[in-house]
């Protein structure tokens, strides 16, 4: 499926006609059967995936069948074999080619760190599990393995458990920036390339930790020169 109006007809088309992909386990509490993010989300990432595109995401849903359907190669990753077997059932009956997702089973704070990924990520979507520190965990693994000029969505930052750190971080490092989105989700494009594995020196224009960062020329004169008075007024108190 090549062209962008085909990519974006898919969406109403899987809209229309839900898969029932968390019907049992921990996640079977969704209305619809299915949890889903906003369509604007959806059609975003219409946009950034060719038939050529190779994306991964966590957790497994409507977006799955979506990226089936965009013909890119797909990694989804999910802790729940019911969901991958949902999935397959509803592409099956459907004639949607699975041909080139690849579904790794696990949590991804397991799968993600061992996960044989030869070739550079065009997108990536970090919508698994929504507990405190998990988008990092995801955001960490998966966009290390994203080209530059990639695009990595995050969904539900509502939720303080997943935008904690993250996209305050997200929003201040000059090596992403915001490309889409609104308050349930962001679309970054990743400016860098390579592992996200950071000197934390080199984050100190980040203000994430002001306190632990060290001072500037002007803080370090300024605090050398009140060291330096506070040494010659001490003895003068002292004979007070
Ligand atoms: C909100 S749903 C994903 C919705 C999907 N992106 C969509 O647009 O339809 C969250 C998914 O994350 C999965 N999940 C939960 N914990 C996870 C974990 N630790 N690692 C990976 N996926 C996880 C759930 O099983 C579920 O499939």
């Amino acid at each position: 499926m090549a062209p962008l109006e085909e990519r974006l007809a898919a969406i109403d088309t899987v809209l229309a006609d839900l898969p029932p992909v968390h019907t049992s386990g921990v996640m079977q509490h969704a209305p619809t059967g299915v949890w889903q993010t906003e369509r604007a989300a959806y059609e975003f990432l219409a946009r950034c995936c060719h038939e050529n595109a190779v994306s991964l995401e966590t957790g497994c849903g409507v977006s799955t069948v979506l990226f089936a359907l965009w013909g890119g190669r797909h990694t989804c990753i999910t802790p729940s074999q019911e969901e991958v077997d949902r999935t397959r059932a509803y592409c099956g009956d459907r004639g949607i080619s699975l041909d080139r997702v690849e579904f790794a089973v696990g949590p991804s704070d397991e799968v993600l760190p061992t996960l044989k990924q030869p070739e550079l990520l065009d997108v990536v979507l970090v919508d698994g599990g929504h507990a405190f520190p998990l988008a990092i965990v995801d955001w960490y693994y998966a966009c290390q393995k994203l080209r530059a000029g990639g695009i990595a969505v995050i969904d539900d930052i509502q939720l303080p458990s997943v935008s904690a750190s993250l996209i305050s971080f997200l929003e201040q490092d000059p090596r992403w920036q915001r490309v889409g989105g609104d308050p349930k989700w962001h679309a970054y494009h990743r400016l860098s390339d390579g592992s996200l594995r950071d000197e934390w020196g080199l984050q100190v224009g980040l203000g994430i930790f002001p306190e632990h960062s060290p001072p500037s020329r002007g803080q370090a004169v300024l605090e050398r020169l009140r060291r330096r008075m506070s040494a010659r007024i001490r003895p003068l108190l002292a004979r007070r």
